[in-house]
């Protein structure tokens, strides 16, 4: 137990005078060497004029012009690791009404909670490439979480973008390619906002792998280093890949962007000032809020200053009971170190988010549940067991949510192989189901803590990503449902290892194996059978592979299922003529059964590859870093491939069937259940005024300061019972001096130890690239209109998906990155419809490293549309 009195100590605080707090602290006599992420101050504060936020604005200005500075410190800051019933809280106004605000996991439903829906992960979300259905689960995940009581949900996750295709948490994402990305978390933003809650972005930026995310994790696992990984990156890549969906999440208004943990170019993400400053808040004119990720802050003033505005759950370190902020800061503002428009906006920045999305100070709803028990009474202060009073009120806030979920799984479902009609299913005579993917969890679907295991079908990954299932319905209970009412044959055998049993199983005459197969990842710090949350191979687990091979070679009209996070390889089996169908499933939810069987029997249409499925772990060209690289101090992970990953990497070193390397299902692949046709590709010109960079300067940083210099009025206030570990406002003492800091900084003044340019208020001028909702609004004009005839020439209805790939043109481009698609439901046989889509400025454009900002080159651009990045039958050049 630690003493409820806690120090202060600012050592932590100290930034190098020329950097944004870089981890210099480790192999000085490298760092010349080391990459290295340039100042950039002072923290852009708010555009209240932004369209969009007007109104939230004035709301957050009317409820922060009244607040103290203590109040203003409460809601940047947690209040410690389980210290309320929420993943994270911060502190409250309870003179206002206010109380703290509550943040939940996750991208895919509530995490820690009870009568919750647990919906598709992103990776089969975006394999819908339906704009409809992430719209429509963004608005359900959002409702469940309003109606628990929570404000922030800490989703969509859109990064991990996929760089490596065994990066563990890109299950967590919708896609590997940057647009599709962007655009399906552009969607789920909106529905959970239009919901009332505030949608968090993230993890920004580059946080590509589970290994050495954290140091003191890498620890944990016998690598003994001393700072996190760093990932190194090129400003064009930056912005031409990583930042791109997150400029789509600005773009729709999201309110919160979550900082990561790893460092990028050796400078943390929650302090670093080129990203949150410069990108973030200048370029993309972000509004709302940026939150540090679970213990991802590492310093006091220098996260302020960088731009971070609320910290996460609050305490340097779980349950240290000490703060960067909370007293820290209240400190750090009286003195000057940090600037008080800065705490202003902070508290601006929290409330227009939370005012944003249609949320009131009158109307606040309370926490209905506990993250920390599911019993109904239990302690509000979990961590300390204090306060104990009813906690759940077990409110089921499913509605009508599992019909989304099982259509949003189906649709996610690719059809990767399908041979001579073997599918759909038509009432079989006979249906073997083989391996344990396709049955339960022997301890129940929340058997494993965050569903840290492999034990039946895999319908999520695990980590903080996850949420407790009310049910799970297997692909064996949905299947023996069918068969019941077809009169089909049922048997099935739920275990990868009994080969004698499934032998005489599928060597049956009529027999139609249905294979299921899995491999899993998910989040660092839980380790499934040496899977550090990214995978460590790429083959299917359980002998998956073998499985396949042994029932293929007896059986003739053998089916294989996948629930993977991410590409296997499959290239010992996926060509077998005894393989009539090869169908990738995701990880679908709660409705798992149900969505395959919808699928398998042909009641919904199947949706498309997010990702390339390569031929072998080298293939991709880019790769886990699993064992440190730099000694004992950062690992060091650059992303030298530049935009070069997934298909882009791919069509660059084997761009013909074939090839070397070549993909087996390429990036946008997947079947349906007919055949299309594409015609009468007509691209027309939009005529628009030519780019003009942005000009001129901000206001000065408004400020509603005003506080009193007396820390007596600061000091813990006698008439309140202090919670042990708890995270406070108040300074523990008036004294300032330098026992009481234990600073040894202590008498410089801010603009020695700050970077330059930190405090300053002044009118600073505005970034060429920048605009108030992801950049220069002309970004979003419209240059061309494309249209694409699209014809059922088959015998079936079906959907299909038709994409839009453009080239850039020019040296060191890739051959052709997507800009369009859309997913066209139920076409009649021999019926055409018409595929539409824009292209922006913004599509076509470069980053200009120089420039600083977006250019249309001069290299000639193509245009090509069709059902995959590498079936493309319709092309144009671009004027
Ligand atoms: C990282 O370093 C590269 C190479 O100098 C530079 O292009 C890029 O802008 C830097 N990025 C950040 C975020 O510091
Ligand atoms: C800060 O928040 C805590 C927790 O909500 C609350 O108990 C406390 O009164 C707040 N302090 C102030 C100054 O409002
Ligand atoms: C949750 O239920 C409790 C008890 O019925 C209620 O006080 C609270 O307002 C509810 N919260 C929401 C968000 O509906
Ligand atoms: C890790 O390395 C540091 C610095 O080299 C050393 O002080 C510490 O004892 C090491 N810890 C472990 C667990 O080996
Ligand atoms: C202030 O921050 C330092 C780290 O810089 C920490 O050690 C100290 O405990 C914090 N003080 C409080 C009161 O949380
Ligand atoms: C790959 O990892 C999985 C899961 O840990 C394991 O089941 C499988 O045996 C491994 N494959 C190979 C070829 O080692
Ligand atoms: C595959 O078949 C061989 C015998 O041919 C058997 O030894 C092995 O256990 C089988 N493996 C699986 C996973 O079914
Ligand atoms: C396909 O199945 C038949 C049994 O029906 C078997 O004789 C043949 O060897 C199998 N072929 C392959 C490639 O496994
Ligand atoms: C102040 O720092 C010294 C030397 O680092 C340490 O021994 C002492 O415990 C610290 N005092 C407090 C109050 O944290
Ligand atoms: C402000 O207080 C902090 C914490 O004690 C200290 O590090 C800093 O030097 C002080 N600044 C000034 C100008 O006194």
């Amino acid at each position: 137990m630690r003493a409820s009195f806690v120090p202060l100590v600012l050592a932590a605080w100290l930034c190098t005078p020329a950097n944004a707090c870089p981890s210099s602290q480790v192999n000085l006599e490298t760092r010349d060497s080391l990459a290295y992420s340039p100042p950039v101050y002072p923290s852009p504060w708010m555009n209240a004029k932004a369209p969009g936020w007007e109104e939230a604005y004035s709301k957050a200005k009317d409820f922060v012009s009244q607040l103290t500075l203590l109040e203003k410190v409460n809601i940047t800051t947690g209040v410690g690791w389980m210290a309320e019933r929420c993943v994270g809280n911060v502190g409250g106004v309870p003179r206002l009404g206010l109380r703290g605000l509550c943040m939940q996991d996750g991208p895919l439903g509530i995490r820690f909670s009870d009568y919750t829906s647990a919906f598709p992960t992103g990776v089969t979300a975006g394999a819908s490439w339906s704009r409809d259905l992430w719209l429509e689960r963004g608005y359900k995940m959002g409702s469940e979480q309003r109606d628990k009581g929570v404000d922030v949900v800490l989703g969509p996750a859109i990064g991990a973008l996929g760089r490596n295709a065994m990066g563990g948490r890109n299950w967590e994402g919708f896609s590997v390619d940057p647009y599709l990305m962007g655009a399906a978390g552009a969607d789920t933003i909106r529905g959970l906002q239009k919901a009332g809650v505030v949608a968090t972005a993230k993890h920004f930026i580059a946080n590509e792998q589970e290994h050495f995310r954290q140091a003191p994790e890498a620890v944990g696992y016998g690598f003994n280093i001393s700072e996190s990984l760093s990932t190194n990156i090129d400003d064009k890549t930056l912005h031409e890949v990583y930042n791109w969906p997150f400029v789509d999440a600005v773009h729709a208004g999201v309110g919160a962007i979550m900082c990561s943990y790893q460092q990028i170019n050796n400078s943390y993400g929650c302090q670093n000032s080129k990203l949150m400053n410069g990108v973030l808040k200048g370029e993309l004119g972000f509004q709302g809020f940026v939150m540090a990720d679970w213990q991802a802050q590492h310093t006091g003033a220098g996260s302020a200053v960088a731009g971070l505005d609320m910290t996460m759950p609050g305490d340097t370190v779980f349950n240290s009971g000490a703060s960067y902020w909370g007293s820290n800061l209240t400190l750090a503002v009286l003195n000057g170190t940090v600037p008080e428009y800065r705490l202003d906006d902070m508290a601006m920045r929290i409330m227009a988010a939370y005012f944003k999305v249609g949320r009131t100070v009158e109307d606040q709803p309370d926490i209905n549940f506990s993250s920390w028990t599911r019993d109904t009474y239990g302690y509000v202060h979990a961590a300390v067991e204090e306060n104990w009073e009813q906690l759940n009120y077990q409110v089921d806030v499913r509605g009508d949510h599992a019909t989304h979920i099982r259509e949003s799984g189906a649709k996610g479902t690719v059809l990767l192989k399908n041979k001579d009609g073997a599918l759909p299913l038509k009432e079989p005579k006979f249906l073997a189901v083989i391996g344990e993917d396709a049955g339960p969890n022997s301890q129940g679907p929340n058997g494993c803590p965050d569903r840290g295991c492999a034990d039946g079908t895999l319908a999520m990954g695990w980590g903080s990503g996850t949420s407790e299932f009310s049910y799970l319905i297997t692909p064996d209970n949905a299947l023996q449902r069918q068969a019941l009412r077809d009169d089909t044959r049922y048997e099935s055998i739920l275990n990868n290892y009994a080969w004698e049993r499934t032998e005489a199983l599928v060597s049956q005459p009529g027999a139609i194996p249905i294979v299921f197969v899995n491999a899993g990842s998910g989040e660092g710090y839980i380790n499934v059978d040496g899977n550090r949350g990214d995978r460590k191979n790429m083959t299917l687990w359980k002998n998956g592979d073998e499985l396949i091979k042994n029932v293929s070679s007896i059986n003739p009209n053998t089916i294989v299922v996948m629930h993977t996070v991410g590409p296997v390889l499959v290239n010992d089996w996926y060509d077998s003529d005894n393989i009539t169908a090869i169908l990738w499933a995701g990880v679908p939810g709660q409705e798992s059964g149900n969505s395959i069987t919808d699928i398998l029997y042909g009641r919904e249409s199947p949706g498309r590859s997010p990702f390339t499925w390569g031929p072998s772990e080298e293939s991709y060209g880019t790769e886990v870093l699993y064992k440190p690289n730099n000694g004992g101090g950062a690992p060091q992970q650059d992303f030298s491939e530049g935009a070069f990953i997934d298909y882009r990497h791919f069509d660059k070193v084997a761009p013909n069937k074939g090839d070397k390397g070549a993909p087996i299902y390429e990036f946008g692949f997947g079947l349906s259940w007919t055949t299309f046709e594409y015609s009468n590709l007509v691209v027309k010109p939009r005529h628009q005024k030519p780019y003009k960079p942005t000009e001129g300067k901000t206001k000065k940083a408004p400020s509603w300061g005003n506080y009193s210099p007396n820390l007596e009025e600061y000091v813990f206030p006698g008439n309140v019972r202090r919670i042990d570990q708890f995270i406070y406002p108040y300074l523990n003492t008036a004294s300032s001096g330098k026992e009481a800091s234990n600073d040894t900084s202590y008498g410089q003044t801010a603009e020695e130890f700050l970077p330059p340019g930190a405090l300053d208020g002044k009118p600073q001028p505005l970034h060429p690239a920048s605009g108030p909702n992801g950049g220069n609004s002309q970004l979003w004009d419209v240059m061309y209109e494309v249209e694409a005839t699209i014809t059922n020439t088959g015998k079936t209805i079906s959907d299909e998906v038709p994409q839009l790939y453009v080239s850039l043109g020019g040296e060191g481009e890739p051959v052709r990155v997507l800009r369009g698609f859309d997913r066209l439901e139920r076409i009649q046989p021999g019926k055409s419809v018409t595929f539409r889509a824009d292209i922006t400025r913004r599509d076509l454009s470069n980053w200009d490293v120089s420039k600083q900002n977006w250019v249309i080159t001069k290299e000639p651009k193509t245009v090509w549309v069709g059902s995959s990045s590498r079936n493309l039958p319709l092309k144009a050049e671009l004027q």
